[in-house]
């Protein structure tokens, strides 16, 4: 029996046996996805977290997405296969200075995207992900003065759509602003059929190519149900793998970012990765499961506060059905 498959049975047992669930974003490695119990996007990964009952949650994703978890089960044990898995997104925003921020518009309802650090949330009145941050954002008074942070992009895109005129923060997720709008036109020339989806953390030059903009379980939902046969996916390529298992007739090509990385040996192919995410390995999960560490923790007073935030999303999104 290969190494692969004695490790993907071992993780299988010890998650039956401590009564743990294994969830994953769209991103992490196919292997990965197919072992986990749950799959999802980060809006499905929070709704999830809450409403389990295993003993153990092992979070396969980036940093964020454990402490998510770990807010909303202080009660249960959540575990991150590699906690150096961070995102460049919740980097860009680091708390003490998105705190000052908010002081300086002290009448601002403050809006942070899911991709922040538990500091970052604790000084947010609600959080929103990509799949609900339109729906949330337009349940607030039309005249309601709104900080959006971190993603630029996302909050340009959103008060483009929505009318809007929040205030934004300057941060963005290295993987979705690196998309090239030459190649992806260059793509829709060789596939003229093909139809664009682009997640809204892409810039702007890009989300104007798009047939379709919406989170990784918005664009899943989208090519599974629509008629074309070709896609052009212009979000971190992990997303391709559940794509081409949910809808295996279609053809998904990732669009690939500005650089090719090809040379220098790390990447081969010509699609975005997020390298935060492909750290996430069976071996690691598989140590994780059996040593039951690295554990996620958040300090208590921030967890207090950066709960409300969580909450306030979760009960909006179950109120208007997302
Ligand atoms: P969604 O899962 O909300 O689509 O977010 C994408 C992302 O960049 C997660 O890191
Ligand atoms: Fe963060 Fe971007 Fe990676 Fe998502 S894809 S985890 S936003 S760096």
């Amino acid at each position: 029996m290969s190494k692969t498959m004695d490790l993907k049975q071992e993780i299988r047992r010890l998650a039956k046996e401590k009564n743990a669930v294994i969830m994953a974003h769209y991103y992490v490695d196919g292997e990965i996805q197919d072992i986990a119990d749950f799959i999802g996007d980060s809006l499905a990964l929070a709704q999830e977290a809450a409403k389990t009952d295993a003993d153990i949650i092992v979070l396969c994703g980036v940093h964020f997405m454990g402490e998510t978890a770990a807010i909303l089960c202080p009660d249960k044990k959540v575990l991150i296969p590699d906690p150096a898995a961070t995102c460049s997104l919740a980097e860009s925003c680091p708390a003490d200075k998105f705190a000052k921020f908010v002081a300086e518009h002290p009448d601002h309802t403050v809006i942070s995207y899911v991709n922040t650090t538990a500091a970052t949330k604790a000084v947010t009145d609600i959080v929103v992900t990509s799949s609900n941050a339109r729906q949330i954002v337009e349940s607030l008074p039309e005249e309601t003065p709104i900080i959006f942070g971190p993603d630029q992009n996302l909050g340009n895109y959103i008060n483009s759509i929505t009318g809007r005129n929040m205030l934004l923060w300057n941060g963005a997720c290295h993987v979705h602003a690196r998309f090239s709008v030459e190649k992806i036109i260059e793509l829709k020339k060789a596939h003229p059929g093909a139809k664009v989806l682009v997640h809204p953390e892409c810039k702007g030059p890009v989300v104007k190519l798009a047939d379709k903009v919406g989170s990784t379980a918005a664009l899943l939902k989208y090519a599974i149900a629509d008629k074309a046969t070709e896609f052009i996916v212009a979000t971190e390529s992990g997303i391709l793998h559940e794509m081409q298992k949910k809808a295996p007739q279609k053809t998904f090509i990732p669009a690939p970012p500005e650089e090719s990385f090809s040379e220098s040996g790390s990447h081969t192919c010509a699609c975005n990765e997020c390298e935060y995410m492909k750290m996430v390995t069976l071996e690691k999960l598989y140590r994780c499961l059996r040593d039951e560490q690295p554990i996620v923790t958040v300090d208590p007073q921030i967890a207090r506060k950066a709960i409300v935030s969580i909450n306030r999303m979760l009960e909006i999104s179950s109120v208007l059905g997302l």
